[in-house]
C-alpha cells in the first residue's frame, strides 16, 4: 500500500514537472540575466571559464523557455496570433543559442572582439522578444 502511494506521488510530481508555468519562465529569465552578467564579467576579467560557464548556462536555459502550457493551448480567437508569436520566439531562441556557442568559440580562439559582437547580438535578441512577446 505504501509503495502504491509512493508511486502515485512520484507520478504526480512527474506530471507537475512537465508543465512549464509562467513562474518557471520568470525563473529561467532570471537565470538568463545572470548568465549574461557572467559572460560580461568573464570578458572584462579575461576569464575564459566564466565566459564558458555563462554561455553554456545561456544555451541550456534558452532551450527550456516556452510559452506556459495554458498559453500554448489557447483556443480563443487570439490563438492564431499566439501561434505566430511562438514561431517567432522559436527563431529568436535558436539565434541566441547559436550566438552563445559563437561566444565560446571566439573567446577560445582569442578573438574577444567577435565574442563581444555575439554578446551584443544576443542582447538585441533578448530585447526583440521582450518587445514582441513580453505581453504574452
Ligand atoms: C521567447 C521570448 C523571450 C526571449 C528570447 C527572452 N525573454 Fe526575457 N522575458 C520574456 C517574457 C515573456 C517575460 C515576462 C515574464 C513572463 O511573463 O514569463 C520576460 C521577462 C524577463 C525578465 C524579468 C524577469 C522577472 O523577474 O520578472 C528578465 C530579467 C529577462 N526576461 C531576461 C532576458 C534575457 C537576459 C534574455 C536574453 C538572453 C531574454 N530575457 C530573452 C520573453 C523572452
Amino acid at each position: 500500500m505504501r509503495r502504491i502511494v509512493t508511486l502515485m506521488l512520484a507520478g504526480g510530481i512527474l506530471t507537475l514537472a512537465q508543465a512549464y508555468t509562467k513562474e518557471d519562465r520568470i525563473k529561467d529569465m532570471q537565470i538568463l540575466a545572470k548568465a549574461m552578467e557572467e559572460i560580461q564579467t568573464g570578458f572584462f576579467y579575461n576569464n575564459k571559464d566564466l565566459v564558458n560557464e555563462g554561455a553554456l548556462k545561456l544555451s541550456d536555459t534558452i532551450n527550456r523557455i516556452q510559452p506556459p502550457l495554458s498559453e500554448a493551448e489557447e483556443k480563443d480567437p487570439m490563438a492564431r496570433y499566439m501561434n505566430n508569436k511562438i514561431k517567432v520566439s522559436n527563431k529568436i531562441k535558436k539565434k541566441i543559442d547559436q550566438k552563445a556557442r559563437n561566444i565560446i568559440e571566439r573567446f577560445r580562439d582569442n578573438d574577444p572582439t567577435q565574442a563581444a559582437q555575439s554578446y551584443t547580438d544576443i542582447v538585441k535578441k533578448c530585447m526583440e522578444c521582450h518587445v514582441q512577446i513580453r505581453q504574452w
